[in-house]
């Protein structure tokens, strides 16, 4: 077999493939190939170079992107994902930590914080009343500020000679201290993942060579949005064999305001003289008429390069444009929009609706739920960052790390054991002055605090003990069951919570995703499956395999591609952001974030504007955002001009909404389908957990748990009107809607 498969790529994407050695630069716009590019090229060097998958680095965007690769080439060449070294950059570091970072001090088991743990230390670091905290208003300004320093590769001393007034200057007395509670924590903040190992790399030469002379072959995607500390990681790793691949595209740089610099690509041949650069024009993912009108879009942008980007596609459909009364009403008609794509067949894993804000997914997922349609919100609140989770967590990591000091802070008085903050920051300084952790000062009984405190501390410690032992002894699903259970956590909440049910299910839920762990992962210790925890991001979230409907901000939504794509709130002073509107830079990234939503889309975009929306309590007149004058007519329908435009005549009988405020009724859609029954056969059916379906008695449902095989598939059915029924399927009047 020939790698790669020369009839799947055209000619640019080949000389992409295989131009291996010396740096290379692909830039190009959305959709033309580059993550498949970036994939071939890495079955190509091992499967016609052959190359050992130990000498390859690649760095995606995402877990879930790594994941998705790593099948890909595991379904190509079977074997190869085990050496080779696919991920994110932090997961990359994290790695690369755990292997050598004692040689900076960090031990093998440093706990990593995310950035509500950061948070929270820079609060108790606050709250101590250090005289540098007076001028600082905001712990997320001071954390943001860090972590820009971090980003930017700057060392307390050096964001102090930048520092332009006092305030800065406390806040880099703050910078410093914060990174002393994190040494004393044993703990790494998100940015340290790649900022210690560029230093390991800057301090230890030796250690450097090992991983850049063992990486001949380094590979990134989305390269437009790397930042400084970022790009020295990279530089560090490919340097010795130089053979660096970037493949990026400046118009979809949408993290200026984290601080990637999208000058990364556009210099990268200053950079790295001798680049061979390739440009791929034919895009593969849009119709054409999607594709002419986002070229239009960005056009408007004047820093760009510019670039031609062509399809051999169809024209396809023109983009709608839905103008709605409000936002209830836009989430009315978004609702209408999906239930009319489903009725064209299209299933809900081919939509995505996207937005600028998280708060718009409010209004989308009420009418969903009222709809019944399944969906998945991509970076809400995730799962992970619920109190119950993170209690529950803490006590890993501080399991995993007793030093763990913004764990301790969370757990050791939840549930209640009078061990309140005055308690807790005497042993604190104690344990500190002794340079012990606050456990082991503990066990060693010589603090004076209250006789309870002493007691119940001594109760907490014992505790703690038990679970230490179960940890090194087993996997980490039980050691979660056996935090829950000796500290009665499940009572806690009862007594605690009114809404204690949903979290006791979040807990258990924990519980689920540990054992899914040990499934998947030979270690399944705690510490394994703490960090990937700790790695996991919003997007890894997205579940294609569900079938739901997906909710996300368009940020989130890059390198990802939908049937179709809706994207909600096209409005001046919310997309574009009015944080925005007043600097030429910021605009010009929020048209390139426009241009990335709308390049999600292949067959089907539509844009959607509302005359009216709540904002923090005001409800204001909205103007149609600039964006959407851009759009050439030809590729448009619409009417901005009026209300309601959106030809609801196709579509009448599908809702009965005349009911301004009222829920929507799916009517019409359902009685088409209890036409259809007479010819259904239910052996084609495969029922899924999630699934929307309709039963002629007892009309729309979801399926919520599906058991036993063949003739004996019986399903659970939450209906819409409250009641939950189980069938044999094989008779059931039901059928997937
Ligand atoms: N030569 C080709 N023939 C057919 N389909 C292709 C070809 N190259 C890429 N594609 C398809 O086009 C789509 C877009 O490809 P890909 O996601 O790699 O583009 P991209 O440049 O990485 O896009 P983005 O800029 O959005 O990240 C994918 O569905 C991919 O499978
Ligand atoms: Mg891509």
């Amino acid at each position: 077999m020939h790698y790669p498969n020369r009839s799947s790529l055209n000619e640019d994407q080949l000389k992409a493939v295989t131009t291996t050695d010396g740096p290379v630069l692909v830039i190009a716009g959305a959709g033309s190939g580059k993550t498949r590019v970036l994939t071939e090229r890495i079955v190509y060097l091992v499967g016609e170079k052959k190359v050992s998958p130990w000498n390859i680095l690649a760095f995606t965007f995402t877990n879930k992107a790594a994941l998705e690769m790593k099948n890909r080439l595991e379904r190509m060449i079977p074997g190869i994902s085990e050496s080779l070294w696919v991920g994110t950059f932090h997961a990359t570091g994290v790695r690369i930590l755990r292997n050598h970072g004692e040689y900076i001090g960090i031990q093998k088991w440093f706990s990593i914080y995310d950035a509500e743990d950061s948070l929270n230390l820079l609060k108790n670091l606050l709250s101590k009343n250090v005289p540098q905290g007076r001028l600082i208003r905001s712990p997320r300004v001071l954390r943001d500020t860090i972590s820009r320093w971090k980003n930017d590769f700057l060392l307390p001393e050096q964001a102090f000679e930048r520092a332009a007034d006092n305030v800065e200057r406390r806040m880099v007395t703050l910078y410093q201290e914060y990174e002393k509670e994190l040494k004393r924590a044993k703990a790494l903040d998100f940015d340290d993942l790649i900022v210690k190992p560029v230093k390991l790399f800057s301090i230890h030469q030796n250690i450097k060579d090992l991983y850049s002379e063992r990486f001949r072959y380094v590979l990134v995607d989305e390269f437009q949005d790397t930042n400084p500390i970022q790009m020295a990681f990279i530089e560090a790793l490919s340097s010795y064999h130089g053979n660096l691949f970037v493949v990026g595209d400046d118009d979809q740089s949408i993290y200026g305001w984290r601080g990637a610099r999208v000058e990364h690509i556009l210099n990268f041949e200053g950079l790295y003289p001798g680049t061979n650069v390739i440009r791929l024009e034919r895009n593969y993912r849009s119709t054409r008429t999607i594709l002419d009108a986002a070229n239009h879009v960005i056009a408007f942008n004047k820093g760009r390069k510019g670039k031609n980007l062509w399809t051999d596609d169809e024209e396809g459909e023109k983009v709608k444009l839905v103008v709605s009364m409000d936002e209830e009403t836009e989430a009315m008609n978004v609702l209408q929009t999906v239930l009319s794509l489903l009725e064209k067949g299209l299933e809900r894993k081919d939509i995505a609706v996207l937005y600028r804000t998280n708060a718009q997914s409010r209004a989308l997922e009420d009418v969903l739920k009222r709809g019944s349609v399944p969906y998945q919100i991509i970076g809400s609140v995730s799962f992970y960052d619920r109190m119950e989770v993170r209690d529950i967590l803490a006590y890993c990591k501080l399991i995993c790390n007793p030093s763990d000091l913004v764990s301790l802070r969370r757990i050791i008085n939840v549930p209640r054991r009078a061990l309140g903050k005055a308690t807790v920051a005497k042993l604190e300084t104690l344990a500190a002055s002794g340079g012990i952790p606050v456990t082991e000062l503990i066990a060693s009984g010589e603090y004076d605090v209250g006789a309870k405190q002493k007691k119940k501390s001594k109760e907490f410690l014992k505790t703690f003990r038990v679970l230490e032992r179960l940890a090194r002894s087993t996997h980490a699903a039980e050691v979660i069951e056996a935090i829950i259970e000796q500290t009665d956590y499940l009572k806690y909440l009862k007594e605690n919570y009114p809404d204690a049910e949903s979290r006791i299910e979040n807990a258990e839920e924990l519980v689920a995703a540990a054992e899914a762990f040990a499934d998947t992962h030979e270690d399944a210790t705690l510490r394994a499956f703490l960090e990937e925890v700790a790695l996991v991001s919003d997007v890894d979230a997205l579940d294609e395999e569900k079938g739901l409907l997906t909710l996300m901000t368009l940020h989130n939504a890059k390198g990802l591609e939908f049937e179709c794509v809706i994207i909600a709130g096209l409005e001046e002073g919310l997309f574009p952001h009015h944080s925005s509107l007043d600097n030429l830079d910021e605009l010009e990234e929020e048209r390139r974030l426009f241009y990335v939503g709308m390049t999600r889309a292949k067959k089907y975009l539509y844009l959607s504007f509302a005359n009216m929306r709540r904002r923090m309590g005001f409800i204001e007149g909205e103007t149609p955002s600039r964006f959407l004058a851009e759009i050439p007519e030809r590729c448009i329908e619409g009417d901005i001009e009026g209300v309601e435009i959106w030809p609801r005549t196709e579509m009448g009988d599908e809702l009965d909404g005349s009911d301004e405020l009222g829920a929507p009724k799916v009517k019409g859609a359902a009685e088409r389908k209890r036409l259809e029954f007479e010819d259904y056969s239910q052996e084609e059916v495969v029922y899924t957990v999630g699934m929307l379906i309709y039963h002629q008695a007892y009309g729309k449902g979801i399926v919520r748990k599906v058991e036993g095989s063949g003739k004996n598939l019986r399903v659970t059915i939450l209906f819409d009107r409250g009641s939950e029924r189980k069938f044999v399927a094989l008779h059931a009047p039901m059928r997937p809607l």
